[in-house]
């Protein structure tokens, strides 16, 4: 599956776009089925449809677990790093690996869970979250991770949606010197979730906890029962391609985050092949991705990508800050690690401390690097190249999505030639265009326009959950017969992309998505908030800071309190991640006569662009845009 030269690459991108079906036919029979394929792929970009190896049955964990397991049972599979250095690490081979997901697909059959089942995990990065995703994985069940730093309401509004009726969790678990109750926070949310039957709390933290008789219950007591029961193996279920494998949760420009909807056959294919090819895994090589399983990136190159080639993947507790901004480094030098996949974002924190923290550590394994989840300015780029690489290692800056599944626009390690902050050029079987906001193609090179794919790929979402046409108007209903990711992108004299981020109400703060309708919802439930509007603005560390103007006219008791206050209801109702950066109170906002609020004169404020606002002369009440240019922070 992996090109070996660039001309290699040409040809095999050109015979991908010319016979799509039977190149991905081709990469589909490097995986193990139960059954193959009647038709390699059904389509439309109308409804949605999308059908990838429609008729074929498979289980992606038997690609994962057991088709390793006869010539290298005993190779690692993951590495865990504890998030306290003096805590020992933990390895698990695929033969240990397997038995643990066996066995604990048999405690989910045990606690009633079957195939179809929505079942939500809330975990730390510890071995049992990957264990937990490959056993839903394993019987049939759909799982739904939650990022660990998300609020019990955010959790309840996903179980809600996905009426899951299982949920995994620990105790509580710890980041940095920062310990977050997980039990307590699933607690909170079970409040509204009705639909759930079982809690299955893991000990990591012995952080004390309640739990409810009847509904909650012990890993470690499910997992002896399984043991006495003396049945450790737990044959995979056989799952039809477009069976759904997972949801996740994402952000978009407007209302509440919606279920990405990913299937079995397509997905595996797609993260399988990506990943082997974008970064040229050779057996025995050390691969750490420093993402939470609980994002895309975690799910497709920490878990199932690697596992489907028998990778070595290292995971990862805690934060690369902690106890000091050399915990990475000490990583790569501990399990003399490969290929390190990171987000320019932990570049940009880390560079932050001076490169006295580099002294004395051992980067001589590190082969390969890669960044991911937002554009990589070039001192960024640069600094990661020589400080870490060497200037030996090439930078693979993978651009994609959630709902792509994996990699769509990236360097082939050792193949493309590479030019900081472009993801280069597009994967084979991968069709970008660019379009104007008409949806004209803009064709040529030199060009900048929206970055839209007309073909489809295996790894691509397939609904929303629940609501397949929002997954229509979101993503097929901009440009017709396009998927539009919502970003923006340059294709350079090369033919290289660079892509510049979104065009849509979406930020990228620190590689996560964040929604700005999402954001200024959170705000407008505290009570004296009026309304607010919530827009991006540049950040060194960050990439993207949160800045929210807010119409709050009880302000004038304690402004600094109030706006604790705020960031306080939005960490609450979203999670600390969404916390704005700044707030900005302010008498009124912007808006046209019909009420729109304009939204490109707040960006301009927010970046400090106030010379040039452009046309306000549509605007309801144009004086309040100079009080606002006059407060901003
Ligand atoms: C952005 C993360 C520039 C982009 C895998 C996209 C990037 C959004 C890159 C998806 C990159 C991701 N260069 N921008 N290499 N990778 N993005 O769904 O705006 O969390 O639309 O998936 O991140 O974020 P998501």
């Amino acid at each position: 599956m992996q090109v070996k030269s660039f001309e290699e690459y040409q040809q095999v991108y050109r015979k991908s776009v010319e016979q799509p079906e039977q190149f991905w036919e081709d990469i589909a029979n490097n995986f193990l089925w139960k059954k193959k394929w009647d038709k390699v792929l059904d389509w439309n970009f109308k409804e949605p449809k999308i059908e990838w190896f429609k008729g074929a049955k498979l289980n992606i964990t038997e690609n994962c677990l057991d088709r390793h397991l006869e010539h290298n049972g005993d190779t690692p599979a993951i590495i865990w790093e504890p998030n306290d250095p003096a805590e020992d690490h933990r390895v698990l081979t695929y033969k240990q690996l397997h038995d643990k997901v066996c066995q604990f697909a048999n405690v989910l059959k045990n606690n009633g869970a079957k195939k179809g089942d929505r079942i939500c995990i809330y975990m730390p990065m510890v071995p049992e979250l990957a264990i937990a995703v490959l056993a839903c994985a394993r019987i049939g069940a759909v799982h739904s991770v939650v990022f660990g730093g998300f609020s019990a309401q955010s959790i309840a509004d996903r179980i809600k949606d996905a009426e899951c009726n299982i949920i995994i969790t620990a105790d509580g678990s710890h980041r940095g010197t920062k310990e977050v109750p997980l039990k307590s926070i699933i607690d909170d949310a079970l409040v509204q979730c009705p639909s759930i039957q079982k809690v299955i709390v893991l000990t990591r933290s012995h952080t004390p906890v309640s739990m409810i008789k009847g509904r909650d219950v012990w890993w470690e007591d499910e997992v002896k029962k399984v043991e006495t029961q003396g049945n450790p193996d737990c044959p995979a279920e056989e799952m039809d391609a477009e069976d759904m494998l997972f949801i996740l949760y994402t952000s978009g420009s407007t209302g509440k985050p919606k279920g990405v909807v990913h299937t079995c056959g397509g997905y595996m294919v797609y993260t399988g092949y990506t990943f082997t090819n974008a970064f040229q895994y050779q057996p025995g090589e050390v691969y750490f991705c420093t993402a939470d399983i609980g994002w895309i990136t975690g799910h497709s190159y920490i878990a199932y990508g690697p596992l489907t080639q028998g990778a070595t993947s290292v995971l990862f507790e805690g934060i690369p800050t902690w106890p000091d901004a050399g915990r990475l480094w000490d990583i790569v030098e501990k399990f003399k690690v490969n290929i390190l996949y990171t987000a320019p974002t932990a570049i940009r924190s880390l560079m932050s401390f001076g490169d006295d923290v580099l002294n004395g550590k051992d980067f001589s394994s590190l082969t390969k690097l890669g960044s991911v989840g937002e554009p990589i300015n070039e001192e960024a780029w640069h600094w990661f190249d020589e400080k870490i690489g060497k200037g030996k290692c090439p930078i693979v800056d993978t651009w994609w999505q959630t709902e792509t599944g994996g990699f769509m626009i990236s360097p082939i390690a050792n193949v493309t030639p590479l030019k900081p902050g472009y993801a280069t050029l597009p994967l084979p079987g991968v069709q970008p265009i660019l379009v104007d906001e008409n949806g004209k193609e803009i064709e040529g090179n030199g060009v900048s326009g929206n970055l839209c794919i007309k073909f489809p790929w295996p790894g691509m979402l397939r609904t929303t959950y629940g609501d397949h046409e929002r997954c229509r108007t979101t993503y097929f209903a901009t440009y017709d017969n396009l998927y539009f990711t919502g970003d923006g992108c340059l294709r350079d004299a090369d033919g290289y992309y660079r892509i510049t981020g979104r065009v849509d109400d979406v930020l990228n703060v620190s590689g996560h998505r964040i929604g700005t309708a999402e954001v200024e919802n959170a705000i407008n439930m505290h009570s004296s908030v009026v309304e607010s509007a919530v827009v991006g603005y540049p950040h060194d560390i960050k990439g993207q800071g949160v800045y929210a103007f807010v119409v709050s006219p009880g302000k004038h008791g304690n402004e600094e309190l109030t706006r604790k206050d705020i960031m306080m209801t939005v960490s609450r109702i979203i999670g600390a991640i969404a916390r704005p950066d700044k707030i900005q109170f302010v008498s009124g906002l912007p808006k046209t006569r019909s009420g729109k609020i304009m939204r490109r004169i707040l960006r301009k404020i927010a970046e400090g662009d106030t010379a040039n606002l452009g046309d306000t002369s549509t605007l309801l009440d144009p004086a309040v845009v100079e009080e606002i240019k006059e407060g901003a922070l």
